[in-house]
């Protein structure tokens, strides 16, 4: 029997993040990635362009029969995720409302979430939050830099840290920070140094073990194939990125349908 293929989907390189940690878990699961490079950043559009742009990479990762779908993307998760569930019959999973789950049964009374400026601007993670932990305090800042800094490589440079004090100088008695945006978890390091005492929550990882719970792979029965990577344009840093993230070589295939 083949293993479930998962398709997942971001404007670039920041959902291989979540890809490397639902991997990690879930070894026997099947996967099929699309950066949608082409329209990268996505953290300054409108959300109707990036409910149509999560529409074209949704469309994308059914026309290769994937049997469910993972927005690793904050921005779209926060701007288009209620919209699509409602258009699409296939589980369309996203990063808010796990990452919401946890923060209430971790108990904590202050956290931190850095995003995009579309993703703070759209007070998703802050709603959910407060859904699940009515007394909560959210501190949310908008962070626009990260994205295409973590595109280029630039994770552990001076620029990084000066860019990283610079947006958490404002964040009062946090217990934990949300890396709302999927490319921040390569900023962690940098995070963990200058705030050590906070909690670092990569919200792949809390899409990694909840679908460890939901999916009960055999890996006995279960057959393995070559994950794929797809990207709306190639003439980006993609694959460096991806190398430093992966800590291998992967192929890159070009699609011009998207
Ligand atoms: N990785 C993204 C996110 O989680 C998108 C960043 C961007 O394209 O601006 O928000």
């Amino acid at each position: 029997m083949d293993s479930k293929l998962i398709g997942i989907f971001d404007s670039g390189v920041g959902g291989l993040t979540v890809y490397k940690e639902i991997k990690k878990v879930n070894p026997n699961l099947n996967f099929i990635y699309l950066g949608d490079t082409k329209h990268f950043p996505y953290g300054s559009k409108t959300k109707e362009n990036i409910i149509e742009l999560s529409r074209q990479n949704i469309d994308f990762l059914i026309s290769k029969k994937v049997d469910e779908i993972v927005i690793a993307c904050g921005t779209a998760t926060s701007q288009a995720l209620e919209t699509l569930k409602k258009e699409y019959k296939i589980l369309i999973n996203g990063i808010i409302e796990p990452t919401a789950e946890y923060i209430k049964e971790k108990e904590y009374n202050k956290v931190g979430i850095m995003a995009t400026r579309g993703t703070i601007k759209s007070k998703a993670f802050e709603n959910e939050i407060k859904k699940k932990s009515p007394d909560i305090e959210v501190q949310n800042k908008a962070c626009p830099l990260l994205a295409p800094m973590a595109e280029e490589g630039w994770t552990n440079n001076e620029v990084a840290e000066l860019t990283i004090k610079e947006y958490i100088k404002e964040f009062k008695d946090i217990q934990a920070i949300v890396l709302g945006c999927t490319h921040y978890p390569l900023f962690e390091n940098i995070i963990k140094k200058y705030m050590p005492e906070v909690d670092v929550i990569n919200t792949g990882k809390i899409v990694a073990e909840n679908m460890k719970k939901r999916l009960k792979v055999d890996s006995k029965t279960d057959k393995i194939k070559e994950d794929k990577f797809y990207l709306t344009d190639t003439e980006s840093n993609f694959i460096n990125v991806a190398k430093l993230i992966l800590n291998k070589e992967i192929v890159i295939e070009e699609i011009k349908e998207v």
